[in-house]
């Protein structure tokens, strides 16, 4: 077991380990005395999880009610929220009362919103099954729902109480979700962390414990400086302006890994280009992403792209900040002139 703990607008930590959640009550206690609470699930992690979750905070005296939603992207949404809030309210959840969130990255974020904003806020531990969710988004504290027009575009950054990252959920994960959780971890060995990026050319499961650990400190470190997401936070957008735009392109075809795979190998590629990044950094680069099964060539053209990321909620003005490799390790915020992109994406696409 590990445990990293983030000092940011909350103090809290976070434990990785194995089987964690049949210890989710006693370790939930040692920070949120016994109170009412709520699970906040998909179905699908719901029925694999929840019963033990349940028992777990159960025996170390916690009141529990659950609520689950469909899985998927969609559920992300205004309904969702609202709906969420109405059951709290009808549980007459009070401000001492905490809500816990069994799930991947959307169920994060949507109980991260609902915890933020219910009462003003009250607390709230995630628990995070998918890998993406255990090395990103329980992290950090961005929580957000999507509207019409676009993903992620009302939200709060509210910090969690706890983070438990049991790494035994991922057994159940299938393949394609474990893989963009590959992509993101990868991403972290790109940003600043080469011995992270040398570990991952072994397999990745035999060290789970400590690759998922050295993912949450290379975020926390960031998270740190940067809570608010003004300027370093944003190297965590490597790959993420193309990938974005690639999915868009697709009509979300394509899922969020592999499309942040493409749009890694295209900046690396484009950073290689102008002359930033050595050919063999390049090489290792695509090489790892190639190795996880991951795709490193997009069927878009570079005027598609940049057309997309023109739009991008995280366009400064008439300035993109792009995150190009300068070195395995070594990622820059690089603000571009949005007549730039199009050029800088042909030359790495
Ligand atoms: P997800 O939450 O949709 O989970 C993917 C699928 O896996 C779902 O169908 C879910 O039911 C299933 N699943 C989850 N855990 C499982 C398990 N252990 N076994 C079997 N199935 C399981 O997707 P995700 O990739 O975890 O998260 C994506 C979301 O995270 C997006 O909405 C994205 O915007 C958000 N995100 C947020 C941040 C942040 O900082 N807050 C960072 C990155 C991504
Ligand atoms: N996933 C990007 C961030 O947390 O800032």
């Amino acid at each position: 077991m590990k445990k990293v703990t983030v000092s940011a607008s909350r103090t809290y930590d976070i434990i990785i380990g194995n089987n964690l959640i049949d210890s989710a009550g006693a370790l939930s206690s040692n920070v949120i005395s016994p109170c009412r609470a709520v699970v906040i699930s998909d179905d699908t992690v719901a029925a694999l999880y929840s019963e033990r979750l349940i028992a777990s905070l159960t025996n170390a005296g916690y009141s529990v009610k659950m609520i689950v939603i469909p899985h998927g992207e969609e559920s992300k949404s205004a309904e969702n929220y609202i709906k969420i809030l109405n059951f709290l309210a009808d549980e007459q959840l009070s401000r001492s009362d905490c809500i816990f969130a069994l799930g991947g990255g959307v169920v994060g974020d949507l109980a991260g919103f609902v915890a933020a904003t219910y009462l003003r806020g009250i607390r709230f531990v995630q628990i995070p099954t998918t890998l993406l969710s255990m090395v990103d988004s329980s992290v950090g504290g961005k929580t957000a729902i999507n509207l019409c027009a676009g993903k992620n575009l009302a939200g709060v950054f509210y910090q969690p109480s706890l983070v438990i990252c049991d790494y035994s959920t991922l057994s159940t994960l299938p393949d394609e979700i474990f893989l963009d959780g590959c992509a993101e971890v990868i991403k972290y060995g790109i940003i600043n962390d080469k011995p992270l990026f040398e570990k991952l050319k072994s397999p990745i499961m035999p060290q789970i414990e400590d690759i998922i650990a050295n993912c949450i400190k290379n975020k926390r470190d960031i998270v740190e400086r940067d809570e608010r997401d003004n300027g370093v936070r944003q190297l965590l957008n490597l790959g993420h302006t193309v990938g974005h735009a690639i999915e868009k392109c697709s009509n979300f075809e394509i899922s969020h890994g592999s499309a942040v795979a493409m749009g890694t190998a295209i900046i690396t590629r484009a950073s290689f280009a102008l002359g930033y990044c050595k050919s063999e950094d390049r090489d290792e680069i695509i090489a790892l992403l190639s190795s996880y099964g991951l795709p490193t060539d997009c069927p878009y053209s570079a005027k598609e792209l940049a057309h997309i990321a023109m739009s991008d909620k995280k366009r400064a003005g008439d300035k993109i900040n792009l995150v190009i490799p300068f070195a395995i390790g070594d990622c820059q915020l690089v603000p571009t002139p949005i007549d730039n992109i199009e050029n800088i994406f042909a030359a790495g696409n």
